[in-house]
């Protein structure tokens, strides 16, 4: 078994779901324990079908079959941070979430203002939207010819993706570049449009695979994320390490042993009680899109309207991101007086990379004076553990996720345990945790609208609609 850095394990603190701090509000052990048959359930299923293409389980295996796709990808990374000045993801949902929460999470939180030397890679812009005013302002601030555009997508037929494409080819064309020197693909082995326009362009544009039994939501650790994230000088070995020893410490069945299923039996047993939305709330700005990266994951893997077994059940617990202490100013009056329909996971850090000191100062004025001597880093996390306390007293259902740091080490095990949390939790809701039917529907719709052909039928039953009642338009 691989030695891991024990110092660096992430910890998830419950006692703020049980009656022992919560009152009737609370959970017993009895109330958990009644779960034990589908926790164990979900434990067997993932054990058993771990890393097989067939059920969308790859994901499983990514931190021990990618030496030789970390090897070529760490090679690449040399290569574009050495000749570009720009690096831009092109890509949305699974295809952007994760480098965007990556790049949030490990770098610099003003990374591309930084000057060249200061920074490990070129500057670093991920385009997950087809809002024309964000392409407009992208191409103002960089050139087209300094810049590699990662193009991410696993079918190739994901329109704002390809929007985006069509846009840069256009570009690149008019400027004199081969396309060829600017473009990296990110895609499915074998099918997919990318692989088509690649050959197209002659067959030889640098491309990575994102593998078959890995979905978007479940790719950061595939190169979809990896390639991005080396580019700009984050230790993608070590992101992998930590979702290896994340697993270890999922290979129990006893859900007290088992920090990921622990964590899926306390979500499903809240949403059995009503708790249909889920908050996270990092204390901690750089984790600030792991939020955004989780609500994909957590929504589009557990909202669905079928059992495996065919049923109708419209299931899933509704996403919420918060940030620590902001929300505090926002949010957390609800969370904390509103109703009881919310389960809020803090995740903490045991140490911030800078601690600031307070420096003494208006001294007679106690409402500031108190600050000073104090540090930052002391602060951020007294509010986060005053946030907690308050939630309990209150009897609202909460619990702590703690980094001791946040480095690739940590960060990979985070990202292994929420994914291994959802795959347990789906199949404690007995639903296909790993398609996205609803997303397809409105994708359908979007090409019928632009007229692609193949959805004329899709585009009779729009027009048909009926017509809008002005009644209803103010
Ligand atoms: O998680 C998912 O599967 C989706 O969010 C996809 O990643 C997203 O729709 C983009 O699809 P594609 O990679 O085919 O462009």
């Amino acid at each position: 078994m691989a030695k891991f850095d024990e110092s660096m394990k992430i910890t998830i603190d419950y006692n703020n779901m049980m009656d022992k701090f919560l009152g009737d509000k609370g959970f017993t052990d009895e109330k958990l324990a009644s779960y034990a048959d589908k926790a164990a359930a979900a434990y067997d299923y993932v054990a058993a079908n771990r890393g097989r293409d067939d059920l969308f389980m790859g994901w499983t295996e990514l931190p021990y079959n990618q030496d030789e796709i970390v090897a070529d990808i760490l090679e690449t990374a040399k290569g574009v941070r050495e000749k570009f000045e720009n690096f831009v993801v092109l890509g949305i949902g699974g295809s952007a979430l994760g480098p965007i929460m990556a790049f949030t999470a490990l770098c610099h939180l003003h990374y591309n203002e930084l000057p060249k030397e200061k920074r490990k890679g070129p500057k670093f812009y991920v385009e997950d939207n087809v809002d024309p005013v964000r392409m407009h302002d992208l191409l103002d601030v960089i050139d087209p010819a300094k810049t590699c555009f990662n193009v991410i997508s696993k079918s190739g037929a994901t329109s704002e993706t390809m929007t985006q494409y069509l846009i840069l080819l256009d570009l690149l064309t008019k400027a004199g570049v081969n396309i060829k020197d600017n473009v990296i693909f990110t895609t499915d082995a074998c099918r997919g449009n990318l692989i088509k326009i690649d050959q197209q362009l002659g067959g030889d544009v640098k491309k990575y695979v994102l593998p078959d039994g890995v979905g978007g939501r479940f790719s950061e650790m595939c190169p979809v994320g990896l390639l991005p994230a080396a580019v700009l000088g984050i230790d993608i070995k070590k992101m992998l390490e930590g979702a290896a020893y994340m697993d270890e410490q999922c290979k129990e069945k006893d859900p007290a042993k088992n920090p990921a299923l622990m964590s899926a039996v306390l979500q499903y047993a809240a949403m059995q009680d009503g708790k249909n939305i889920g908050v996270m709330m990092p204390y901690s700005d750089n984790l600030k899109f792991l939020a955004d990266w989780y609500a994909q994951l957590w929504a589009e893997s557990l909202g669905k309207n079928k059992t495996l077994t065919g049923e109708d059940c419209n299931v899933g617990q509704t996403p919420v991101k918060a940030l620590g202490v902001t929300d505090q100013h926002s949010q957390v009056q609800l969370y904390t007086e509103g109703p009881f329909d919310k389960v809020i996971t803090f995740i903490s850090l045991g140490k911030y990379k800078y601690s600031m000191p307070i420096p003494h100062g208006c001294e007679d004025v106690p409402d500031v004076g108190f600050l000073g001597g104090h540090t930052m880093e002391e602060l951020i996390q007294a509010e986060n553990k005053a946030t907690a306390y308050a939630l309990m007293k209150q009897g609202r259902m909460n619990y702590t996720i703690t980094l001791p740091e946040l480095n690739e080490f940590t960060l990979g095990q985070l990202l292994f345990l929420l994914e291994m949390q959802t795959a347990y939790t789906g199949h404690m809701l007995n639903i296909d945790t790993f398609n996205q039917p609803g997303v397809e529907n409105g994708k359908k719709a979007t090409f019928a609208l632009l007229g692609k052909k193949g959805y004329e039928a899709k585009k009779a039953e729009l027009d048909s609609a009926p017509a809008l009642d002005k009644k209803y338009i103010i």
